[in-house]
């Protein structure tokens, strides 16, 4: 659950999907299949791994019948690594996002982050495929409770990491999520995140502004609806 999009972004999908010649979607940590709906419209080859046996039935259900959807039980670098050459062979579009969260139903609470051991089963990427780790604040530096820290790789060990399975990408942090991308599209990166990164003082000004007690005042509609306009354009300050 990123802190910027609650699953998956779009945009971010869209832009990888036509700037590299991708042809699988690998994600750990199904959940609730947000993300995989996204990627299932986009790419003929979906691969989801779950851990909690009721989260992949549900999934299992949800996505009965549709073609080019594969999901597995288990544990996410034991699958990665049963799937490791062919996960080599071929361009590929991984999210991580296999951790314990404190949502019903999800697993991981025995040992909350998987990604040290999943970027060990991978062991190698194509050159042209893309590594995105979601909610890159719990990675960052140690996340807060209820998480138990010590759980959680620290950043140095994801960098790593991240740079043994590949001397040719490079690294960046965009709206709460690690991107390990070829280098050869550095430029095309950097033009979308300054297209779409927000900035996180932006973010938090804005929430002390419209923080509890004033959303409870009877102008906060308008408040909002002004916000709205400003930040559209249709409004000068
Ligand atoms: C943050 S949610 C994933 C959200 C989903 N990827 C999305 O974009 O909507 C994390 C999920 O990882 C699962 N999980 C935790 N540890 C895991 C592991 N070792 N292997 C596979 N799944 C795991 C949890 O049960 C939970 O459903």
């Amino acid at each position: 659950m990123g802190a910027v999009s609650f699953s998956l972004d779009e945009r971010m999908l869209g832009f990888f999907a036509r700037t590299l010649p991708l042809q699988v979607f690998l994600e750990t940590g199904t959940f609730e299949g947000e993300s995989l709906r996204l990627a299932c419209d986009v790419f003929d080859e979906c691969h989801s791994v779950e851990l909690s046996p009721q989260l992949y039935e549900a999934a299992s259900r949800q996505f009965a019948g549709r073609a080019g959807v594969h999901l597995h039980l288990g544990k996410s670098p034991e699958i990665l690594r049963a799937h490791r050459d062919r996960l080599a062979s071929v361009p590929v579009f991984f999210w991580l996002d296999a951790h314990w969260c404190a949502a019903e139903q999800t697993a991981g609470a025995e040992s909350q982050s998987p990604l040290m051991a999943e970027l060990e089963a991978i062991g190698k990427l194509h050159p042209q495929s893309v590594v995105l780790i979601d909610d890159a604040r719990l990675y960052l530096c140690p996340p807060p409770a209820p998480h138990r820290f010590a759980d959680w790789p620290d950043f140095h060990a994801i960098l790593t990491g991240l740079q043994a399975l590949s001397p040719n990408h490079r690294l960046m942090v965009l709206n709460d999520v690690i991107l390990f991308y070829p280098e050869i599209m550095q430029l095309e990166m950097s033009l979308f995140a300054h297209k779409h990164g927000v900035d996180w003082l932006v973010i938090a000004n804005d929430s002390r502004r419209f923080g509890p007690k004033r959303r409870r005042g009877p102008g906060f509609v308008r408040r909002t609806r002004n916000r709205l306009l400003l930040a559209l354009g249709l409004r000068k300050k």
